[in-house]
C-alpha cells in the first residue's frame, strides 16, 4: 500500500509534492521518489529531474530542498515494499527506456512477470524488481505519438490492482491517473490539479474531488480532467466536496487509526490472496515458491508466533490439519525457544509475524531452522528481520498498521495461512478440484461479506454500549471458533482494559464456569460448523449460571433464541471464511467498548506495535 501524489498547475510542484508525501507517509515509508518536469531553460529541451531516497521521505525531502527542481508537473510516492527490497533502485517514480515517460504505482500487478519477459524479448530493460517497472516501458511499447492512447493500450494488458499517475516529457502538459481496485481520486484546485492516493495528501489544497471509478483514466491539463475508460469511452466525472479537516484527513475521516484499519480489511483479505490463486485452486507463492518434489516430502508443520499472531497460528494449524492431512502445531514462540522440541529437517516451521521484528518469534525462527526445518515467514514488512532470516517470504501485503492493536494484518495472515493448506494440500492430492473451486470462489466473495459486516457497524457499536458496563468477559469456541475467542479477548482487554479470558466451549466446564454469574457476560462463537451443537450445550450451561451470554449464530439457526440474551446473527459461509468474519465483528465490538470507556485506543497503555525485546 503506497502513496502517490501528482500535480499539474501553475505553481512549483515540488514543494506540494513534499508536502503531500509527508501526509501520505502513514501509507508506506520505506523509500520515496518525485520526478519533476523542469522549466526548460532558454535554447534547452525539456528535462525531468528525478530524485529518489532509499529511506523515509524526511530523507527525500533533505535531498529536495539541498536541490530544489523547478516545474509545474511532477509526481511523487511513498513506497511499502511489495516486489523487491526498499532501495534506491526500486523506489519509485520509474521510467521506460528512454527516460521520457514517469510512472508511480500504488498496488500489484498479477501478470507482471510474463508482462517482463515479453518487453525484455522486445529489447527493454529493467534495472529494478518492481512489478511497477513494466508499466512504463509497456507504455513505450505502445506509443505512437498519443500518449494517453499508449496508457490506455497498456493498462489493458495489466491485472491486478493498480493506481497510478503519469506523465511523459514529449506532453508537458498532460498529467494522466489511472485506477483498478485501488484508491485514486483527481482534487480539482484553481486552475491547477492534483492526484492522490486519498485526500489526505490534497486536503491542505482542495476539497473538491473527483472520484475515478474502477478501470478508468483521468487526462489531466491546463483545461480541466477529463476521465474515460480504458475503451476511450468518457465517462461523466463524479465530483464530491469534503469537509474534513486535516488531522481528520490523516485517518481518513475515521476517528482512529484502528478503526480506519478494521475498515482495510477488505482490500488487505483480497490483496492477501491476489495473484496468488489460479481460478482451479492452484496456489503459488511467487515469494517462496518451494517445488512441489520437496514439499511432498514434508512431514509436519510448525507455527510459531506471539499475540494476535499465535491465534493466527492455531488458526493455521487446524485448517492445514485438516486440508492438508498432516500434523500441524502452534506454538507460543517465546516458549518454544526454551525448549528441546521434536523438529527436523522434514518440519515446515511457518513463522507468523506482522512486523517481522519480534524478538521471541525471531530467535524461535533461528532454533528451527538451525535444527534442520525448512522455514517461512509470513510477514507484512518486506526484508524484515523474520523475512531475511526465513528461507522464504509470503507477505501480506496489507500494507503498514499503526494502530497499536492488530486487526487487518490478522485477517490477511489468515488467507495466507488458507492458501498455505490449501498449497499444501494440493501436492499432496489431499483436494480435489471441486473443494479448491469452492474455496476460490469463497475468497472472491470474502471482501464483500467483510464489507457487509463493516456496514453493520452501528448495530455493533450498540451492543458495545450495552456491554460495556461489565468489567469481567468470557470467550468462548469451538474448533476454529476457539482461536478467534481467544483472539477477541485479547482485543477487547488490550484496548478496553477490562478483564476478557478466552477458552474452547469444552474446557469451560472444567474451571473457568465458576467465575460465572449475572456479572460475568460470555461472548459465544455459535455460527455453523461441525461443533455448533456443542457450542449450543455449552451456552444452555452458561445461562443456568444467569450469566449474560452474546452469541453470533449464523442466519436461519434458531436454536439460541430466547436462551442468549444478544444474538449477533452472521451470513451463511464456509467455515474458514466464518472465522474471518467472526474475527471483524469482535475486533469492532471491542473497538466500541473501548471508545465507549474513553480509552487511547490507538495507543494502549503499556504496548508497542513491534516487540523486540524478550
Ligand atoms: C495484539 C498485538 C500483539 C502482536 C504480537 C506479535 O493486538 O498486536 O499481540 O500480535 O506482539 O506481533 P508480530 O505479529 O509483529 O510478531
Amino acid at each position: 500500500m503506497c502513496g502517490i501524489i501528482g500535480y499539474l498547475g501553475g505553481r512549483e510542484a515540488t514543494p506540494i509534492l513534499m508536502e503531500s508525501l509527508k501526509r501520505l507517509e502513514y501509507r508506506g515509508y520505506d523509500s520515496a521518489g518525485v520526478a519533476v518536469l523542469e522549466l526548460p531553460k532558454a535554447g534547452e529541451a525539456t528535462r525531468t529531474s528525478v530524485t529518489k531516497s532509499e529511506a523515509k521521505v524526511d530523507t527525500l525531502i533533505e535531498k529536495l530542498e539541498a536541490n530544489m527542481p523547478s516545474g509545474r508537473l511532477g509526481i511523487g510516492h511513498t513506497r511499502w515494499a511489495t516486489h523487491g527490497k526498499p532501495t534506491y533502485i526500486n523506489a519509485h517514480p520509474h521510467t521506460d527506456c528512454h527516460g521520457k515517460i514517469f510512472v508511480v504505482h500504488n498496488g500489484i500487478i498479477e501478470n507482471f512477470a510474463e508482462l517482463k519477459a515479453e518487453l525484455q524479448a522486445a529489447g527493454h530493460e529493467f534495472p529494478s524488481d518492481t512489478d511497477t517497472e513494466v508499466v512504463p516501458h509497456l507504455i513505450e511499447a505502445n506509443y505512437k505519438g498519443d500518449f494517453l492512447a499508449a496508457v490506455r493500450a497498456a493498462l489493458k494488458r495489466i491485472r491486478g490492482a493498480y493506481a497510478l499517475a503519469m506523465f511523459s516529457s514529449d506532453d508537458p502538459e498532460l498529467l494522466v491517473g489511472a485506477r483498478l481496485n485501488a484508491p485514486l481520486v483527481v482534487g480539482l484546485g484553481d486552475e491547477e490539479y492534483y492526484i492522490a492516493s486519498d485526500i489526505t495528501a490534497i486536503i491542505p489544497y482542495t476539497k473538491r474531488v473527483l472520484v475515478l471509478g474502477e478501470g478508468e483514466v483521468a487526462a489531466i491539463t491546463p483545461l480541466g480532467a477529463e476521465v474515460s475508460t480504458l475503451d476511450g469511452v468518457t465517462v461523466k466525472p463524479k465530483i464530491v466536496h469534503v469537509d474534513w479537516d486535516v488531522a481528520q484527513a490523516q485517518k481518513g475521516g475515521f476517528p482512529h487509526f484502528m478503526l480506519k484499519e478494521i475498515h482495510e480489511t477488505p482490500e488487505a483479505v483480497a490483496n492477501a490472496s491476489r495473484g496468488r490463486l489460479s481460478d482451479d485452486g492452484v496456489v503459488s507463492f511467487r515469494e517462496f515458491d518451494i517445488p512441489d518434489e520437496q514439499l511432498r516430502g514434508i512431514k509436519d508443520v510448525l507455527l510459531l508466533g506471539m499475540g494476535t499472531s499465535l491465534h493466527a497460528a492455531m488458526i493455521g494449524e487446524y485448517v492445514i490439519e485438516d486440508w492438508a492431512g498432516i500434523p500441524a502445531r502452534a506454538e507460543d514462540a517465546s516458549e518454544f525457544r526454551y525448549r528441546r522440541p521434536t523438529v527436523g529437517d522434514k518440519t515446515l516451521d511457518v513463522v507468523i509475524t506482522q512486523s517481522g521484528e519480534t524478538a521471541d518469534t525471531l530467535v524461535a525462527l533461528q532454533q528451527a531452522k538451525a535444527r534442520g526445518a525448512l522455514t517461512v515467514a509470513v510477514t507484512n514488512v518486506i526484508a524484515s528481520s523474520a523475512a531475511r532470516d526465513a528461507d522464504g517470504a509470503i507477505y501480506l501485503h496489507a500494507g503498514p498498521e499503526i494502530g497499536v492493536a492488530s486487526t487487518k494484518t490478522l485477517l490477511a495472515h489468515m488467507v495466507s495461512l488458507y492458501l498455505l493448506a490449501l498449497r499444501i494440500a494440493s501436492v499432496n492430492g489431499r483436494v480435489s478440484l471441486e473443494r479448491r473451486q469452492e474455496l476460490v470462489e469463497a475468497l472472491r466473495v470474502l471482501p464483500d461479506q467483510v464489507r457487509g459486516i463493516l456496514a453493520r457497524d452501528k448495530e455493533i457499536a450498540k451492543l458495545a454500549d450495552k456491554y460495556s458496563r461489565y468489567r469481567n468477559f468470557m470467550y468462548a469456541g469451538r474448533g476454529l471458533g476457539y482461536p478467534v475467542a481467544l483472539e477477541g479477548a485479547l482485543k477487547l482487554k488490550e484496548i478496553s482494559y477490562a478483564h476478557a479470558e478466552g477458552t474452547s466451549g469444552g474446557e469451560l466446564k472444567h474451571g473457568p464456569i465458576a467465575l460465572l454469574d449475572d456479572q460475568f457476560p460470555v461472548v459465544a462463537i455459535c455460527t455453523a460448523s461441525s461443533t455448533k451443537d456443542k457450542m449450543v450445550s455449552n451456552v444452555h450451561e452458561i445461562v443456568a449460571r444467569n450469566a449474560p451470554v452474546f452469541a453470533l449464530v449464523t442466519e436461519g439457526d434458531r436454536s439460541l433464541d430466547g436462551v442468549a440474551t444478544d444474538l449477533f446473527v452472521m451470513p451463511q459461509v464456509e467455515d474458514a471464511m466464518s472465522a474471518i468474519l467472526n474475527t471483524v465483528m469482535l475486533q469492532l465490538f471491542a473497538y466500541h467498548v473501548a471508545v465507549k470507556l474513553g480509552q487511547n485506543v490507538d495507543q494502549p497503555r503499556n504496548l508497542a506495535k513491534s516487540v523486540t525485546v524478550e
